[in-house]
């Protein structure tokens, strides 16, 4: 093999090498990295409590979070399933949160239902500051335990998983 030859292979290993390495670290970031609030740890503020009807649920896409009102309480739960961090659809036939990924389901009050996922749905603590709900996306707490149950209801129907 020729000298030319040789450093031109050397060189690549090298670059894919360290290709490899970059990968790897950004993955362990990643992996490790705490819970990112979805609106970069700001006070997000959703709109009068009014506007939140009972048993209903509305996302806030600058947030990545959905605010509820289950059996008259404001919660703001991420949409990041605590499973692998799927964003868990809420599904209006049903009443639930149903995560397309592996199949975790919670409640309106993102408790636990069935499904890998190790908890309920993690939530931001939530304030009424006047007429207007505020969100603090910093505060990214971990979801009530699997045997949590205050929120539960039968499904109002359909699940939208298939
Ligand atoms: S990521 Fe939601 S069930 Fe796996």
């Amino acid at each position: 093999m020729d000298e030319s030859r040789r450093k031109f292979l050397l060189s690549g290993w090298k670059i894919g090498g360290a290709a490899l390495i970059g990968a790897a670290v950004y993955t362990a970031y990643e992996a490790l990295r705490p819970l990112a609030g979805g609106a970069g740890g700001t006070k997000l503020k959703v709109g009068p409590p009014d506007n939140f009807a009972k048993d209903t649920s509305t996302y806030f896409p600058e947030g990545r979070l959905y605010v509820v009102n289950a059996k008259g309480d404001l919660l703001a739960l991420s949409q990041k399933c605590p499973h692998l961090g799927c964003k868990v659809p809420f599904c209006e036939s049903s009443g639930r949160f149903e995560c397309a990924c592996h199949g975790s389901i919670f409640d309106i009050g993102g408790e636990y239902i069935t499904g890998p996922s190790p908890r309920g749905m993690d939530r931001y603590p939530l304030d009424v500051k006047g007429d207007t709900v505020v969100v603090d996306t910093g505060s990214l707490e971990p979801g009530p335990d699997r045997g949590a149950k205050k929120y539960f209801e039968p499904p109002k129907g359909p699940s939208c998983l298939k």
